[in-house]
């Protein structure tokens, strides 16, 4: 097969939810699924790209062609986006937990106390925007946005806030989470455009091409 036109290029990709733990048997996570951001680093790899998929915990085959680093924490996503650095771009598709517990018990937490011990919250650092402002940041910078009402203002709001190119953002308000399909709106510095609801597939393999024309330009 030809040489892509990503090849030489290096991209980062972060996918699926983390777990923070409460106790060595109980965590904090979400639903995010991770085939969105799977399905982005199979398309990047296609065209050619060398990728670096951090991944939460997710039930999914790594696709073909790709390097991936599995990571459970926010904290621990966050050491390996910055062990994979330098990248040509990253596209942070992880739905990162935004709090972990402060101090997770060593020994299970036992039901027989007079009541639950309450569960003091930290703020988790915020990859992206991090990523952002680093010395390393890549040249293309692409957030995600789950938003479940006024998609596109939350969403570049958003872009702005965390200092990203793009923001690719999606109504889970219905059936996105876990399910096989998406709509979503790209917000970039020109406005948004606004795709058609296609298999996750399919959004990945044109946000692949959008990204490889930005890198090319
Ligand atoms: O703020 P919010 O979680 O809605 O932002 C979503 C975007 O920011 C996604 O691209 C997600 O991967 C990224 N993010 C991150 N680190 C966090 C929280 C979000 O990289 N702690």
């Amino acid at each position: 097969r030809a040489a892509g036109v990503l090849a030489g290029r290096h991209v980062l990709v972060t996918a699926g939810p983390t777990h923070e733990p409460i106790d060595p048997v109980r965590y904090i996570a979400n639903r995010s699924s991770g085939k969105q951001g799977f399905a982005i680093a199979a398309a990047l790899a296609e065209l050619g790209a060398r990728v670096t998929l951090v991944a939460g915990p997710v039930a999914l085959a790594t696709p073909a062609g790709v390097d991936r680093v599995d990571v459970e924490t926010a904290a621990e996503m966050a050491a390996a986006v910055g062990a994979a650095l330098p990248a040509d771009a990253a596209v942070m598709v992880a739905a990162v937990a935004d709090w972990r517990v402060e101090q997770a018990a060593a020994q299970k937490l036992k039901k027989d106390a007079a009541a639950p011990a309450p569960l003091a919250l930290v703020a988790n650092p915020d990859i992206l925007a991090g990523l952002s402002t680093d010395p390393r940041r890549p040249r293309l910078l692409v957030g995600f946005a789950a938003e479940t009402e006024q998609v596109v203002a939350h969403a570049t709001a958003k872009r702005a806030r965390k200092g990203a190119d793009w923001i690719v953002a999606n109504d889970v308000s219905g059936d996105v989470m876990g399910g096989d399909a998406n709509a979503v709106q790209l917000v970039t510095a020109q406005g948004f455009e606004t795709w058609e609801r296609l298999p996750k597939a399919a959004v990945a393999a044109r946000l692949a091409e959008r990204i490889a024309a930005a890198l090319a330009g």
